[in-house]
């Protein structure tokens, strides 16, 4: 069932959360299947629902640095990061804290945890009523397409998640940008909304790019990983679709769906998702989608096309 954010609605959620059971919590990237942290058996429900390979590890949310930093060490570059870009679309990955009361299911038995402060006012009340982290990985089956509003995320789960509160269309529409901070060393391990150069500037230093194929670079799971597929065949890069197939078109073109016809890459972060799960509602033979430019938050939409297209 889809709930509205109303002050009830979030304590509903808050004490559902204090049971152990699951909610689909909405923040400004994606909506999240959200449950306590610290409990086990919760997070195995997370990946039971998901269907999600548990050595991949899940984010723990907080609702500010003070709660992030009773699970996890924080550098100076951490800390650093954390205030500028929290709350917001940034998850940083450091050292797990000895002893902290995250389960080892919620980091899939890695000696580091994965943090995300989100700024959406409804996730902030309800980490903030909750009083302690919560894991949250997109609120899809795992290798499906990311779900931006409530509706979403209703069609993946049904009446096996009772609750959804809705926090309406996702902001930003894509997830959040996650960096590996060990020391002074930052390291890449998603892209998103926030990008390297942001990263950069606030570092003062370079951001290493993770690497596959170097036994030293930090690693995230889910790199690995086949992702945002849609059922039909999606194809890149396409000015045109045959009989059968839909077009989603990127700047002043002719095609089915837009993401942007101002070409303005933030808007069609915010509609690519929702638009691939329109398209392939159809159920087309393909979809195709048009060239979309690498800069900005272009490269967080060309990473996520590419993991879903057929290769
Ligand atoms: O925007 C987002 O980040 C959304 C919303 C709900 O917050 N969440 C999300 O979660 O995208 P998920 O589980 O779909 O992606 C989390 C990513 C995965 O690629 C996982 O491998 C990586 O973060 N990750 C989590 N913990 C990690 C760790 N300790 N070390 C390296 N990578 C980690
Ligand atoms: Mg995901």
């Amino acid at each position: 069932m889809i709930f509205s954010p109303s002050q009830e609605n979030i304590e509903i959620a808050i004490s559902h959360l204090k049971m152990g059971n699951l909610i689909g919590l909405p923040t400004e990237t994606v909506y999240g299947l959200a449950g306590d942290a610290r409990n086990a058996q919760t997070v195995a429900k997370i990946f039971a629902l998901k269907g999600r390979p548990n050595f991949n590890p899940l984010i723990s949310h907080v609702c500010d640095i003070e709660m992030a930093k009773k699970y996890g060490e924080f550098s100076d570059t951490a800390k650093l990061l954390a205030e500028h870009f929290w709350p917001g679309a940034f998850t940083i990955v450091v050292p797990r804290l000895a002893g902290s009361e995250i389960c080892d299911l919620t980091c899939a038995g890695l000696e580091t945890i994965a943090l995300r402060c989100p700024k959406h006012a409804v996730a902030q009340k309800i980490i903030k009523g909750f009083g302690a982290p919560i894991a949250a990985p997109s609120a899809n089956i795992s290798g499906q397409v990311s779900p931006t509003s409530a509706q979403h995320v209703k069609s993946e789960f049904g009446d096996n998640l009772p609750i959804i509160i809705d926090g309406g269309e996702c902001q930003i529409g894509l997830e959040s940008t996650v960096v590996a901070v060990f020391e002074n060393e930052v390291t890449l391990l998603r892209y998103g909304a926030i990008t390297i150069e942001e990263i950069e500037n606030v570092i003062g230093g370079r951001v290493q790019i993770a690497n596959l194929n170097d036994e030293k670079s930090p690693k995230s799971p889910g790199m690995l990983l086949k992702h945002y597929s849609p059922n039909a065949p999606l194809f890149l890069d396409c000015d045109k679709a045959n009989e059968g197939e839909i077009l989603i078109g990127f700047g002043d073109m002719l095609c089915d769906l837009n993401l942007s016809k101002t070409s303005n890459l933030q808007e069609a972060a915010a509609n690519l998702y929702r638009m691939i799960r329109q398209a392939d509602a159809q159920k087309p033979r393909a979809i195709k989608i048009a060239q979309i430019q690498n800069t900005g938050i272009g490269a967080a939409i060309n990473d996520r096309l590419s993991r879903a297209a057929e290769k």
